[in-house]
């Protein structure tokens, strides 16, 4: 007999496909998130689950899971599970890194641009007929080239937004909590970074030590003419102090791909004219979810057959 998987969410085919050939798949019909007493319910006597970051994956539903020997997680970040609870019960949680660091910085860069040059509100213009030929002073933004970008967390995306940018010309500096050597890049404290940088981009993952790493303190030390850009967590930026600053322009804009609350935004961020709000998008290529599909099927298979899978949260289980 087959083990079996419950898929909480649809998956791109290929993925799929591959998890059809090895496991008894029970996928959600509906497409939607379950509700936490659906999942405990869906849970009972499968051998492994495949979640996605709307999940969250508490203490209850791993104890829940009476047979489960594998928790694949349909993304790089792993917030949404209760890591200890698993790794107590030496069940792998598997990730799928790597594989969205090219997409992810891809939109980096859009949402850096999209803000600076003002792209959505001179779309809205344009597209209200309110163009009425070339003008010396007709939206106005700024330029990449000679600016300075700080990045927080110079992990695997990190680093390809920071050669992107380097291709703006744009200087880079970054704040790491591991040292690392990156080329024409210098490493700062983060409050020299806050203090010095025209674009912030946050790349670290959110960690109890990362939650709200920027609040009002820190949001308080940037230029007001600088930008803040997170395609990380939502969480790591306390949402209610960004809209703050923002609305009183503080600082000069903001481009977000993810939020505090997800997928709530917090109250008047939608009414703000200078930030540029995506859901959450940031992998959001076909090729990168294909990938992230197939990942995320081997992981759960390589478990299942006792192999290391290729990326864990938890990889101290295989080295005991
Ligand atoms: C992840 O994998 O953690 C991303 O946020 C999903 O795109």
């Amino acid at each position: 007999m087959k083990p079996s998987i419950l898929v909480t969410r649809s998956l791109p085919e290929v993925g799929l496909n591959k998890l059809k050939e090895f496991f008894n798949v029970t996928l959600n019909a509906e497409d939607d998130v379950f509700e936490k007493p659906k999942l405990i319910q869906k849970l009972k006597n499968k051998d492994a689950l495949l979640c996605l970051l709307t999940d969250t994956i508490d203490k209850e539903i791993i104890e829940a899971g009476n047979k489960l020997k594998v928790i694949s997680n349909y993304a790089v970040g792993f917030n949404n599970i209760d890591l200890a609870e698993a790794t107590r019960r030496k069940i792998p949680v598997c990730i799928t890194p790597g594989i969205l660091t090219e997409a992810v910085a891809d939109l980096t860069l859009a949402l850096i641009l999209t803000i600076t040059r003002k792209i959505l509100p001179a779309d809205h213009f344009t597209r209200a007929g309110l163009f009425k030929g070339w003008s010396p002073t007709l939206f106005l933004g700024e330029e990449l080239t000679g600016k300075t970008l700080g990045i927080v967390g110079m992990g695997r995306i990190g680093q390809a937004v920071a050669n992107r940018a380097k291709a703006f010309g744009m200087k880079i500096v970054y704040y790491s909590r591991t040292p690392k050597d990156i080329p024409d890049a210098q490493a700062i404290a983060l409050e020299e970074l806050l203090l010095t940088a025209d674009i912030i981009s946050l790349h670290t993952p959110l960690t109890p030590q990362t939650q709200h790493l920027i609040g009002q303190e820190q949001l308080k030390l940037m230029k007001r003419s600088a930008y803040l850009i997170n395609t990380t967590r939502g969480a790591v930026v306390d949402e209610k102090a960004l809209v703050y600053t923002l609305k009183h322009n503080f600082i000069a804009g903001a481009g977000l791909d993810v939020y505090e609350h997800e997928p709530l935004l917090t109250e008047g961020l939608t009414e703000l004219q200078n930030v540029v709000i995506l859901p959450h998008i940031g992998s959001a290529t076909v090729e990168t979810r294909n990938k992230m599909a197939v990942l995320a099927a081997e992981n759960a298979i390589a478990v299942l057959q006792g192999k290391k899978p290729h990326a864990m949260a938890n990889p101290e289980i295989f080295k005991k």
